[in-house]
């Protein structure tokens, strides 16, 4: 393999916000594409610290509908409508992918290794981006559109009861995908002479 179609699928991935239910891809290689990231994607240290939760069906609509009423209780009523058809958009989807740290890990890093301790909080929130990012990535390249929000820590004890989610899992973000409906937007880029230096 050269590095093109790696590039490619990168340059691929956009936030698509439109989604519906029809489904792209069976649910097993959905399962697969997940695995096979969080099996191979780096972690400092090699914590192996990222945990993935993928709700699919019924589940993907209960996070969303369970997101919906959580915000409902802080969002001023007359602001509520538009966060209400987020929501909808994001529920409108066919799954969505939870992502945590294992803070036992990251705690029992820090113990280790003392010298690196206030690091390892910081990398286990790189080594989540970078798992985000592939499955991202992975879903798009197989024909399915994706977003990354963040409605944690607002809607963390929900899940946690929801999913019986072990109390040591830190809910990073989360990632709705679907068949896409809508183009994604414009995109702004800042000049790469700016980004990139390069001395040889
Ligand atoms: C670390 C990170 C956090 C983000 N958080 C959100 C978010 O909370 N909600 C959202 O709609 N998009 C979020 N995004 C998506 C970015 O806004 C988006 O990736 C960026 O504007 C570039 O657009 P593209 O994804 O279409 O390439 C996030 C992206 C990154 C990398």
């Amino acid at each position: 393999m050269t590095s093109q179609p790696f590039l490619e699928a990168v340059k691929n991935r956009r936030s698509i916000y439109g989604i519906s239910k029809e489904a792209v891809i069976s649910d097993d290689k959905i399962v697969e594409i997940v695995q096979e990231a969080v099996k191979h994607t780096p972690s400092s240290f090699n914590s192996q610290s990222t945990r993935v939760v993928v709700l699919l069906g019924e589940n993907h609509n209960k996070l969303w509908d369970l997101t919906t009423g959580t915000l409902r209780k802080i969002v001023p009523a007359d602001q509520f409508e538009s966060t209400e058809q987020k929501m909808n958009a994001f529920k409108a989807g066919y799954g969505t992918v939870l992502f945590f740290e294992d803070k036992d890990v990251v705690d029992g890093l820090m113990q280790s290794f003392p010298s690196y301790a206030q690091n390892f909080p910081i990398w286990s929130q790189h080594t989540s981006g970078m798992h985000q990012f592939v499955i991202w990535t992975a879903l798009e390249a197989e024909g399915l559109g994706a977003t990354l929000q963040h409605y944690n820590p607002l809607i963390d004890e929900e899940v946690k009861a929801a999913w019986s989610i072990p109390d040591s899992w830190q809910m990073v973000a989360q990632m709705p995908f679907g068949k896409p409906t809508a183009e994604p937007g414009e995109k702004d880029f800042k000049p790469l002479e700016e980004r990139v230096k390069v001395y040889k």
